[in-house]
């Protein structure tokens, strides 16, 4: 019953947060600076797959000299983290309610500047690697938006899609830096932001795995 509710509430819910996400972004592919009143160098920084938002709203809250662009595809969970960064008042903070399959028809040529993917689905257990945020198909896609010197931050729980991620990572050209397969007991960890996903497998004692991709 209380689940009902919920759902049948999200569109007047989202309608009350509308200045933070876009009913048609793909009209502003190659002008995602011009829509959100940014001056043209500011970096965007997009995430895909923010869950209900913890990491999204402390990175735009920590950089509020970035534009900052979260993309979710799934209606009630994407209506919490809107309404965490409304809550929030967080200016440089955007969101796609959508599916990063379709992502080249949100951005443009070199319009990224840095990709946060974090506890991204790891279809292990069904085996359909194509699905995976890290599949070569997807990098190609991502390479293609992002500007060179830009960055794919990449952290999970799981090491079959860690391995798997850091083959695909190299097969389409990136150069891997900050590998950890601890992450909470590295030197990376200081300036490290915890997602929901991420605290859940801490808590249970898994250790976390983090790469950083860079397109030279
Ligand atoms: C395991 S959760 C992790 C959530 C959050 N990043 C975290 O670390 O707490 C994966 C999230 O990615 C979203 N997701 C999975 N595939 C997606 C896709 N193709 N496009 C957009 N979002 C996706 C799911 O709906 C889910 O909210």
């Amino acid at each position: 019953m209380t689940r009902m509710r919920t759902k049948r509430n999200i569109p007047a819910r989202m309608e009350k947060c509308h200045e933070r996400w876009f009913d048609m972004p793909l009209l502003n592919k190659g002008k995602w600076r011009q829509e959100c009143n940014v001056s043209e160098d500011t970096p965007i920084w997009l995430e895909i797959g923010c869950g209900k938002g913890k990491f999204c709203t402390e990175m735009a809250a920590l950089h509020p000299e970035v534009l900052y662009i979260a993309m979710e595809r799934e209606p009630s969970v994407i209506l919490a983290a809107i309404e965490k960064a409304h809550a929030m008042e967080l200016p440089n903070l955007f969101f796609i309610r959508g599916d990063a399959g379709l992502i080249e028809n949100y951005f443009d040529e070199d319009e990224i500047d840095r990709i946060f993917l974090n506890f991204s689905d790891p279809w292990t257990r069904q085996n359909k690697p194509k699905r995976r945020l890290t599949y070569r198909a997807f990098l190609e896609k991502y390479k293609f938006m992002m500007k060179k010197g830009g960055a794919i931050e990449f952290k999970t729980d799981n090491d079959e899609l860690f391995d798997f991620s850091i083959e695909e990572f190299k097969e389409c050209g990136f150069t891997l830096t900050q590998e950890s397969r601890d992450l909470h007991r590295s030197e990376f960890d200081e300036s490290n932001i915890r997602t929901e996903f991420e605290q859940k497998f801490a808590d249970q004692g898994i250790t976390i795995k983090r790469v950083v991709a860079e397109y030279l």
